[in-house]
């Protein structure tokens, strides 16, 4: 039996439909070097969309390679409950000085889910300690994506994803996206007034003292439709979550680490959060780690003695594992000497500049950029908007024209995007996009407008 069709036998891959793979083989991944992934035959292939968001400065980067093999000849795993180690310590460290002044401590986790999970159980914890243990509920946004697990579904707004599990979920508060292109409020993005913030503003007014905080992702909507949203907004919930005394709990876990263009997407806003969420490119990509971000009050809150009952009881096997930090500093090490930030001064116009001329396109309604992240919104009719339906999976048929056009291009539904590595040259964005052109201006590829 050939490798693949033992995978076949034996493996259950997550988001995908496992009989989408009984006639045709799974993309088998052999090696993978800077923006290139190869399969078995050393066929290349981009990775435009950063294995799952993570990678940061290419795969197979010498340095943090290098960071990890040093640190598994010292000390592969140890618990983080009573025993502690140095690349724990100094990524903390280093976390926490490229973060906003007010966040001054670190809880380490292993993925996105938890490390939101995390920021949830803490904000419940600290209003208890602090005589209000009534603030038990949380707001999130509509098509906002905070992870997996029943918790981080709870707070989330991705009905695709997450609807066969309605009944397990805890209750809790939901505001509009902040979806411009399709406006819950009938806007118009340049002139809008925000009223999309208006039922938080009556959420918080009636019902403020039940709230432990809100919950969402600073600039973009990620997985609910590469929703890029206006600054203001985020503004305007940082501003309303100061003035009721509720946490603003921000999960970077995607955009963190430089992929908008800064450091981490809420700088654009100057907002300080109670909590930062982060993994994915915490380590460059290259080894599963998260940390939860929070403030000395917070932290101060459960600092007691142990009969108290303040004792945070919250923890994971691989929590701050020691090759996952070595990892992070891997990558902290490459933002230190390689200085991304001057290449994404040409890079992000680049792209964006690019971009343009998918919208000459009859079936792209949209056109959403932040940073290194770029998405395109397929639609039937530009006019009334009315998108492809599940049934006619133009998603998928574009991901399987990209495999031929060697793109890993992998649609949300009708949103096509792409969220490249810092590291992408213009040189690589050129390529990427002439490649993804073919895709997606033949009309024999969208469903509807080959005939
Ligand atoms: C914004 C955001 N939060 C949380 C998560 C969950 O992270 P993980 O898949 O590592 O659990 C994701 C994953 O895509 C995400 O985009």
């Amino acid at each position: 039996m050939n490798l693949i069709d033992k995978g076949r036998k034996y493996l259950w891959h997550p988001y995908t439909q496992m009989k989408d793979y009984e006639e045709r083989d799974m993309l088998f991944i052999d090696r993978a070097d800077g923006l290139m992934l190869y399969d078995q035959v050393g066929r290349p292939y981009f990775d435009t969309i950063s294995s799952w968001w993570c990678i940061l400065h290419g795969h197979n980067h010498p340095t943090i390679k290098a960071a990890v093999h040093a640190q598994l000849e010292k000390l592969e795993q140890v618990l983080l409950a009573g025993t502690t180690h140095e690349p724990a310590i100094i990524l903390a460290e280093k976390v926490v000085s490229i973060t906003p002044p007010i966040l001054s401590r670190v809880f380490y986790s292993d993925n996105g889910s938890t490390a939101c999970e995390i920021a949830v159980k803490m904000s419940l914890q600290y209003w208890q300690h602090t005589g209000n243990p009534q603030r038990s509920k949380f707001i999130g946004i509509e098509r906002g994506y905070h992870g997996d697990t029943i918790g981080t579904m709870s707070l989330g707004g991705v009905g695709e994803f997450h609807g066969a599990f309605a009944d397990m979920m805890f209750e809790s508060y939901r505001i509009p996206s902040p979806y411009c292109y399709r406006c819950p409020m009938g806007q118009i993005k340049e002139s809008c007034d925000l009223q999309c913030l208006h039922q938080l503003e009556n959420i918080l007014a009636e019902k403020s003292s039940e709230i432990a905080g809100i919950i969402m992702e600073p600039l973009i909507q990620a997985a609910g439709g590469m929703i890029v949203y206006p600054v203001r907004y985020l503004k305007r919930v940082a501003e309303l979550a100061g003035q009721y005394n509720i946490h603003l709990v921000l999960d970077e876990v995607a955009t963190g680490f430089g992929r908008t263009g800064k450091m981490f997407a809420m700088e654009y806003a100057g907002v300080e959060p109670d909590f930062l969420c982060i993994s994915k490119g915490l380590t460059g990509g290259v080894m599963p780690l998260a940390a939860t971000l929070t403030t000395d009050e917070i932290y101060h809150s459960f600092y007691a003695d142990y009969a108290e009952g303040k004792t945070f009881f919250h923890g994971h096997t691989y929590t701050g594992n020691p090759i996952g930090c070595s990892a992070g500093l891997g990558s902290m090490q490459v933002f230190e000497e390689e200085k991304p930030f001057e290449l994404l001064k040409k890079t992000i116009p680049h792209l964006h500049n690019r971009m343009e001329r998918f919208l000459d396109l009859p079936w792209i309604g949209d056109l959403r950029r932040l940073g290194m992240i770029s998405a395109l919104e397929l639609v039937k009719n530009k006019e009334t908007k009315e998108g492809f339906s599940t049934e006619e999976r133009v998603g998928w048929k574009i991901y399987l024209k990209g495999l031929e056009e060697g793109v890993i291009l992998r649609p949300l539904g009708n949103i096509v995007y792409l969220w490249l590595p810092i590291s992408t040259t213009v040189e690589e964005i050129d390529e990427i996009i002439e490649r993804t052109w073919k895709v997606l201006s033949d009309p024999q590829n969208i469903s509807g407008w080959s005939v």
